[in-house]
């Protein structure tokens, strides 16, 4: 199963930040803290890079994930040139309250009458951008992100005295490449799941909880994680809940949900699902699977040119 989404409004939202880009100072990328890397877009850092404009990474929901991870984490977005990382929650007005002054002591140049201070947020879908523009602004605006061509902010949006929100397309969200990228986002509610994905997002996050954070299972759940796999998370989950099909087979869909409602919530506790660390060794399994894939096809293509060959030849 590999979850895979790149609806076609994308492009046009990817042109419209493109352009929108050249009228920007500085670029706001909301992440969701558990999963800095995975939620990101490639394309921000491309485009913002393009034209050299700083960039502010919002790690938000810093009260869901794992503490220690979202140090690594600005550590390591602090060290990359023109990035400065930023753990929040918006639960907490003081962190909101801060970010215009974040935003100004990034562009020292702009914020005056005659320069405002142009700032666009984007992020992908359910990472918080709308929640933190409501709050930011201290009033409702429209859900950011949801519709083709999305978030058609017409009036000016004033974060600060000279600082401006410049008309956004929100979200960007080219191609997942790695399928755990896929089970992360879909494990954190940021694309949606059937029920069969469910139990296969489930089972994975069983399998991490068990490797990083096996106590919080046994706090929630009680059982012990001695032995255990993904698929046998879930069956302790069911056993545990009483949670059971007509037959009195385990409810593993049921259970399922429950696991994955309670990471959501952070009723199992505050978890980050990749680290600095974790990324790095994904990336570097991803690059040799890639590799291999590409050594067979090699290998195929010339099985093949040789076969016709001999066919040509008559051998
Ligand atoms: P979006 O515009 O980027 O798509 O995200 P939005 O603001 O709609 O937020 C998505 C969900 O995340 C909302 O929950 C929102 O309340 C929650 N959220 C935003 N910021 C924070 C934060 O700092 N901490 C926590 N814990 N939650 C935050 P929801 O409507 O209940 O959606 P869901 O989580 O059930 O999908």
């Amino acid at each position: 199963m590999s979850i895979q989404w790149f609806p076609g409004h994308m492009n046009a939202a990817k042109k419209e930040a493109a352009e929108q880009m050249e009228n920007t100072d500085l670029v706001i990328e909301v992440l969701d803290a558990r999963l800095p890397e995975a939620s990101c877009n490639p394309l921000v850092d491309q485009l913002r890079k393009f034209r050299q404009r700083p960039s502010l990474k919002i790690l938000n929901k810093v009260d869901l994930a794992d503490p220690v991870a979202t140090a690594a984490w600005k550590a390591f977005y602090d060290a990359q040139d023109g990035v400065t990382a930023y753990p929040m929650t918006t639960k907490k007005p003081g962190d909101v309250a801060r970010i215009p002054d974040i935003c100004q002591s990034l562009a020292p140049h702009r914020g005056v009458p005659t320069k405002p201070l142009r700032i666009m947020i984007m992020g992908i879908p359910n990472v918080g951008k709308s929640t933190l523009m409501n709050a930011l602004l201290k009033k409702r605006v429209a859900k950011v992100g949801d519709e083709p061509a999305v978030t058609k902010i017409q009036q000016k949006l004033y974060l600060g005295k000279h600082i401006v929100l410049v008309d956004t397309p929100g979200m960007l969200w080219p191609k997942i490449a790695m399928a755990s990228d896929g089970l992360m986002l879909a494990a954190s509610h940021a694309v949606g799941s059937n029920a069969l994905i469910e139990e296969e997002v489930a089972e994975y996050l069983g399998n991490l909880l068990l490797e990083r954070y096996p106590q919080l299972l046994t706090a929630r759940y009680g059982f012990k994680t001695e032995g255990l796999d993904g698929i046998s998370v879930i069956e302790h989950v069911a056993a545990r809940r009483g949670f059971r099909v007509r037959g009195g087979e385990f409810d593993y869909e049921k259970a399922a949900h429950v696991l994955l409602q309670d990471y959501r919530t952070g009723a199992l506790g505050r978890i980050s699902l990749e680290t600095p660390q974790s990324r790095a060794a994904a990336l570097e399994q991803h690059a040799a699977e890639m590799a291999e894939k590409a050594r067979i096809a090699e290998e195929k293509a010339a099985l093949k040119a040789e076969e016709a060959s001999r066919g040509k030849r008559g051998t």
